[in-house]
């Protein structure tokens, strides 16, 4: 069985070890959605990571609804991009795009429009605005032929990715984002080829996929998923069923890896009572399995023995040991996180998490 420190290919990506950076929205991007130079600094300093999965970033201004966020649909946001993927190659890093269309769950007030979403449904909740939280409001049905725009935003995101200097692209599909709200019958009530049945459910995810590997290669592309538990209002009745049939169509298309956010009763991020789906997922995908959600190196190396997980990525502990490798080889002790600098837009509980023996 191999270990956290041991490599794993992840596609055409080769991770020399098996802990990942989970994606972490961070808020120190411009108005515009532009990277900044200070990110560049940060995720260098996190290179020692088997892969990085970047923040979520915009595929459009109608997808994004998180200030301070960064994009890829615009030319000054790819060359924002560049210096940060230079940083992490120079350091001898890996790193991937996460990308993010938030539909229903985008204010208005960020500039878009009314939002977008499988049905005109209402999240429950407040939405994030440069002038505070606000309502969520009602989104419109996308009709198809906003899909195949939206599909296009998504390729187009996928492209300038790819020119920035990423090593792939990760399709965000968890958290009660778009792609979630096509996949789960409380928020897709449609009655049309997108909507109904698991099999029409799926369809937007996989075209989304086809479209993303079409421009970065199929061997790039990963998909993000959380299967079990209820973020931004989505929920499903059956998600066994539905998860194990996501995954049964990304094995029938050849998608090399998926991440699962999958939190369980005790997890101090999104705790829930909702078993895991990963289990079933593994007897019908063939592709690498990276988990989430409040690991260590002993829960870790447990999933990976189970022969369930063949990668952990770890979020929060990434935020604050940007040498979380080392530490974990090393059983050094680990920085704790400061909630309060999340999405500060400052250097502050970003650049300045002290290496060890530096404290
Ligand atoms: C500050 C913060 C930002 C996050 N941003 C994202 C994001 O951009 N995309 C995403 O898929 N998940 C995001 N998440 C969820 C994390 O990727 C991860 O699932 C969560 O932190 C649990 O893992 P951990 O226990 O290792 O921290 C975020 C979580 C936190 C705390």
């Amino acid at each position: 069985m191999p270990t956290l420190f041991d490599p794993v290919e992840v596609g055409a990506i080769q991770a020399p070890n098996r802990i990942f950076m989970a994606p972490l929205t961070r808020a120190r991007a411009t108005r515009d959605a532009v990277p900044t130079p200070m990110m560049a600094d940060y995720y260098r300093q996190r290179a020692g990571a088997g892969l990085i999965i970047s923040e979520a970033t915009g595929i459009s201004r109608e997808g994004l609804g998180w200030p301070y966020a960064p994009g890829l649909w615009a030319e000054a946001q790819t060359e924002g991009w560049k210096p940060v993927t230079s940083a992490v190659h120079e350091a001898g890093g890996r790193i991937v795009a996460q990308l993010w269309h938030m539909g229903r769950v985008v204010h208005p007030d960020l500039g878009g429009g009314q939002p977008v979403s499988a049905s005109p449904l209402v999240a429950p909740g407040q939405a994030h605005t440069y002038e505070g939280k606000k309502d969520f409001v009602e989104p419109r049905a996308a009709t198809v032929d906003d899909l195949r725009r939206i599909i296009d935003d998504y390729a187009r995101a996928a492209r300038h990715a790819m020119v920035a200097g990423f090593d792939g692209v990760q399709l965000h599909g968890a958290n009660g984002y778009l792609i979630d709200q096509f996949l789960r019958d409380s928020s897709n009530v449609r009655d049309d080829g997108y909507g109904g049945p698991i099999a029409n459910r799926v369809r937007f995810l996989r075209e989304v996929i086809e479209a993303i590997a079409a421009e970065a290669g199929m061997d790039r592309t990963g998909l993000r998923l959380s299967p079990n538990g209820t973020v931004n209002g989505v929920g499903d009745s059956d998600g066994q069923a539905l998860f194990t049939a996501a995954a049964m169509e990304m094995e029938r298309i050849g998608l090399p890896w998926i991440e699962m956010r999958e939190p369980g009763p005790q997890s101090t991020f999104r705790p829930t009572d909702e078993p895991p789906v990963s289990p079933a997922m593994r007897q019908v995908y063939s592709g690498k399995i990276i988990l989430n959600s409040d690991y260590r190196l002993e829960s870790g190396q447990a999933k990976l023995d189970e022969g369930i997980a063949d990668a952990i990525s770890f979020g929060r502990s990434f935020i604050a040991n940007p040498d979380l490798v080392e530490r974990l080889r090393d059983g050094d002790p680990l920085n704790h996180w400061d909630v309060d600098t999340f999405y500060s837009q400052g250097p502050e509980g970003y650049v300045d998490y002290p290496l060890r023996g530096a404290a």
